[in-house]
C-alpha cells in the first residue's frame, strides 16, 4: 500500500515540483489548494509527468470543515506537508491581517486536525527570512533568529513556534521545518514552473520575462552595497532539488529517523551569488541578452545571505546538485513555454 501524504499548496510552484517528487517516490499524493495564486490545470501537467493523477480537493485551509472534510474523505494519511501561504513581502506590509490570519490560522488548523485523523508528521515551509542579516555567514540553522523585516517574515517566525509549542505541549505529532534560500527554476519538463499574478515581485520571473520582452527592463536593485560587485548576494536553490528535500524529511518522519520531535534544516546550496553575477550566468548559459539597469535600493532588502548546508548534508543524506547553469536553462525553458502556450 501506498503511503498517503496531504499536500497543501500542491498546485503553487514548490508544492507542485513537490508532488511530483513524492509520486515518484512511491507516494499517493492528496492536494489541497484554494488555487489563490495557481492554476487548477497543474494537476493535468503533475499527470503529464508522473503519469499518476494526484487527487485534487479545492479547499482554503482556513475552513477547517473542509479540512477535515478532506482528511474524513481520504482515511489514513500519514503526512502533510505544507506550502499553503502568502508569500509577497511587499503585499504582507499593506495587508498584515490578511498574512497573519491566512499564513497562522492555516496552520493551527492543521496541527489540530493531524491527531485527530492520526497524521503522524508535518513538513512546514519556512525561509531563511528568519534569519534575517546573519552576522556570520555562512548561515547555520543555530544562528540568531532576528526580528522579522515583515509581516510575511513574522509569520513564518512565528509558525516555527506554534509548531514547536503543539509538540512541546505533548501533541503526538512530529515536524520538520525547512528554511528555504531563495527557490529558482522550473522543472526540466517545462510542464511546471513559477506563474506570478501580474508584475513579478522576484528576481528570476522578473528577469525571463525581460528576456522574453514581457518587461522592457531589469532593474537591478542596488549596486552599491558592501559586497564584491555592490548588488545583493543569494543562495539560489533549484527548486526539484528543494522539492527532493520534502522527500527524504517525509521519509526520515515516517521512518522515525528523527533526532528530536522538532527539527529544522537550512534548504540551500552553500554558494552566494550576486544579482550581476545571476544575469552573467544567464546570459552565458542561454545565450539570451537581458537589458538591465542599475536601479536604487530596494526597501527592506538583505544584503547578503547564504547556507550552511551541512546539517541537511549530513543529517539527512540530501545536497543540492544542480549547477546554477542548468537552473537557469530550466527558467528559460519554461518561460519559453509559456509562450508557445500563450499564457504569458
Ligand atoms: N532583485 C532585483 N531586481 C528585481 C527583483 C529582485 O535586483 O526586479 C534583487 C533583490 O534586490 C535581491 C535579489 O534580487 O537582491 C533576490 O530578490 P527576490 O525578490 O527574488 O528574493 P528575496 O531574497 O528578496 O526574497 C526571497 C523570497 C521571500 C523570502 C526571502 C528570504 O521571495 O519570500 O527570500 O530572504 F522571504
Amino acid at each position: 500500500m501506498k503511503k498517503r501524504i496531504l499536500v497543501a499548496g500542491g498546485t503553487g510552484y514548490i508544492g507542485s515540483h513537490t508532488v511530483v517528487e513524492l509520486q515518484n517516490n512511491g507516494y499517493e499524493v492528496i492536494i489541497v489548494d484554494n488555487l489563490s495564486n495557481s492554476r487548477a490545470d497543474v494537476v493535468d501537467s503533475i499527470e503529464q509527468i508522473t503519469g499518476i493523477r494526484p487527487a485534487f480537493e479545492k479547499v482554503d485551509c482556513l475552513d477547517y470543515e473542509g479540512m477535515d472534510a478532506v482528511f474524513t474523505k481520504y482515511p489514513g494519511i500519514e503526512g502533510i506537508i505544507h506550502f499553503a501561504a502568502s508569500k509577497a513581502v511587499g503585499e504582507s506590509v499593506e495587508k498584515p491581517l490578511l498574512y497573519y490570519r491566512n499564513n497562522i490560522v492555516s496552520l493551527i488548523n492543521i496541527l489540530e486536525l493531524m491527531p485527530k485523523h492520526g497524521v503522524k508528521g508535518i513538513i512546514f515551509s519556512s525561509s531563511c527570512t528568519v534569519y534575517g542579516q546573519p552576522d556570520v555567514l555562512p548561515v547555520t540553522e543555530s544562528a540568531p533568529i532576528k526580528k522579522a523585516e515583515s509581516p510575511y517574515g513574522n509569520t513564518k517566525q512565528i509558525n516555527e513556534e506554534i509548531i514547536d509549542d503543539t509538540i512541546a505541549s505533548g501533541s503526538p505529532i512530529k515536524a520538520i521545518k525547512l528554511r528555504y534560500f531563495n527557490p529558482i527554476g522550473a522543472h526540466p519538463t517545462a510542464l511546471i514552473g513559477e506563474l506570478p499574478n501580474g508584475v513579478p515581485q522576484n528576481l528570476i520571473p522578473y528577469l525571463t520575462q525581460t528576456a522574453m520582452g514581457i518587461r522592457e527592463k531589469l532593474s537591478v536593485f542596488g549596486d552599491d552595497y558592501d559586497t564584491p560587485d555592490g548588488s545583493c548576494i543569494r543562495d539560489y536553490i533549484y527548486v526539484v532539488d528543494l522539492a527532493k528535500a520534502h522527500v527524504i524529511a517525509m521519509n526520515r518522519i515516517l521512518d522515525g529517523k528523527q533526532k528530536q520531535a522538532s527539527e529544522v534544516f537550512n534548504v540551500g546550496t552553500g554558494r552566494g551569488l550576486s544579482v550581476l553575477e545571476l544575469i552573467n550566468a544567464f546570459e552565458s548559459s542561454t545565450g539570451v541578452k537581458l537589458n538591465y539597469q542599475i536601479a536604487p535600493r530596494r526597501a527592506g532588502d538583505i544584503v547578503k545571505v547564504w547556507a550552511d548546508p551541512s546539517y541537511a548534508n549530513n543529517e539527512l543524506g540530501w545536497k543540492a546538485e544542480t549547477s546554477i547553469e542548468d537552473t537557469l536553462r530550466s527558467a528559460w525553458k519554461w518561460q519559453v513555454h509559456l509562450r508557445e502556450k500563450g499564457i504569458m
